[in-house]
C-alpha cells in the first residue's frame, strides 16, 4: 500500500558504509531513513550520536528521521538539530518533562515524534497531541533489531481515534515485516520502520534485494 511509508533502520546496515546505504535505500524506493540512537542507558546499547547523523545527513535526500532512546534527552536537542534531523522522536518514558522536550524540538526547528514503548499505555499522550508531529508506537523493547513483533494493534487503534483529524503520524517500529506489516497498516499506522527486513539479502553492491524487501513490506 503506497499511502502507508517505509522508514528503514540503518541499525541494521553496514556501519562502515553509511553513506551508500542511505543512497541505496533511497534508491530502492524508501521513503524516510530512520536513524536509531542509543545510549547504553536508556536502553541496553550503544550505537551513536549527532556526529554521525551530521556525516550522513548529505548522503540522504529526503527526510532523516531520528529516533531518540537516551536519557536525558534535552541537552542534545540542539545537536540533532544541528546534524540535521528533520524529526526527533524522543520516548514518553525518558523523563519527567516529555512537555518540555517537544517544545524545545520544535523550538530548535524540527518536527516533534513521541515513542512509547510496549509497556506504555497511549493515554501518556493524551496531553500531547496538539505538541507532537509523530507518536512512535515501539512493537519490541527497545534496544536491539531483529527482535519478535509485539502486536500493538489495540494501541495503535487508540491512538489514531484521539489523533482525530490532526495532522500526526502513527509511526510503527520494531519486528516489522511482510508478515506483520498488513496488522499494523490496517490499526491505523502510516509509517512502518523496518530494520532486518529491508537489509536482508543485500548489500551497497547489489542493493536490489532491498527494493525489494521494501515493496513485500
Ligand atoms: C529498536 C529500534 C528499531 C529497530 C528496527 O530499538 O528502534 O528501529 O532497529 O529493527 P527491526 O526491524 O530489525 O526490528
Ligand atoms: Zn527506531
Amino acid at each position: 500500500d503506497r499511502s502507508i511509508k517505509i522508514a528503514p533502520s540503518i541499525l541494521a546496515a553496514d556501519f562502515a558504509n553509511f553513506g551508500a546505504e542511505c543512497a541505496a535505500i533511497e534508491a530502492q524506493g524508501a521513503d524516510w531513513v530512520h536513524v536509531d540512537v542509543m545510549d547504553g542507558h536508556f536502553v541496553p546499547n550503544l550505537s551513536f550520536g549527532p556526529a554521525t547523523c551530521a556525516a550522513i545527513r548529505p548522503h540522504i535526500k529526503g527526510v532523516m528521521d531520528v529516533h531518540l532512546m537516551i536519557s536525558p534527552v534535552d541537552p542534545y536537542i540542539d545537536a540533532f538539530a544541528a546534524a540535521g534531523a528533520d524529526i526527533l522522536t524522543a520516548h514518553v518514558e525518558a523523563g519527567p518533562h516529555i512537555h518540555r522536550t517537544l517544545q524545545a524540538i520544535r523550538a530548535a526547528g524540527c518536527k516533534a515524534g513521541v515513542a512509547l514503548n510496549p509497556g506504555t499505555p497511549a493515554e501518556a499522550v493524551a496531553h500531547l497531541l496538539d505538541l507532537t508531529d509523530l507518536i512512535c508506537v515501539m512493537t519490541v523493547n527497545p534496544g536491539f533489531g531483529g527482535q519478535k513483533f509485539i502486536d500493538m494493534s489495540d494501541k495503535i487503534k487508540a491512538l489514531r481515534a484521539m489523533i482525530g483529524d490532526r495532522p500526526v503520524h502513527i509511526e510503527i517500529d520494531g519486528g516489522v515485516d511482510a508478515n506483520t506489516a498488513p496488522s499494523v497498516a490496517a490499526a491505523g499506522a502510516d509509517v512502518l520502520v523496518a530494520g532486518s527486513a529491508v537489509f536482508k539479502g543485500g548489500s551497497v553492491s547489489d542493493p536490489a534485494p532491498y527494493g525489494e524487501n521494501i515493496r513485500a513490506i
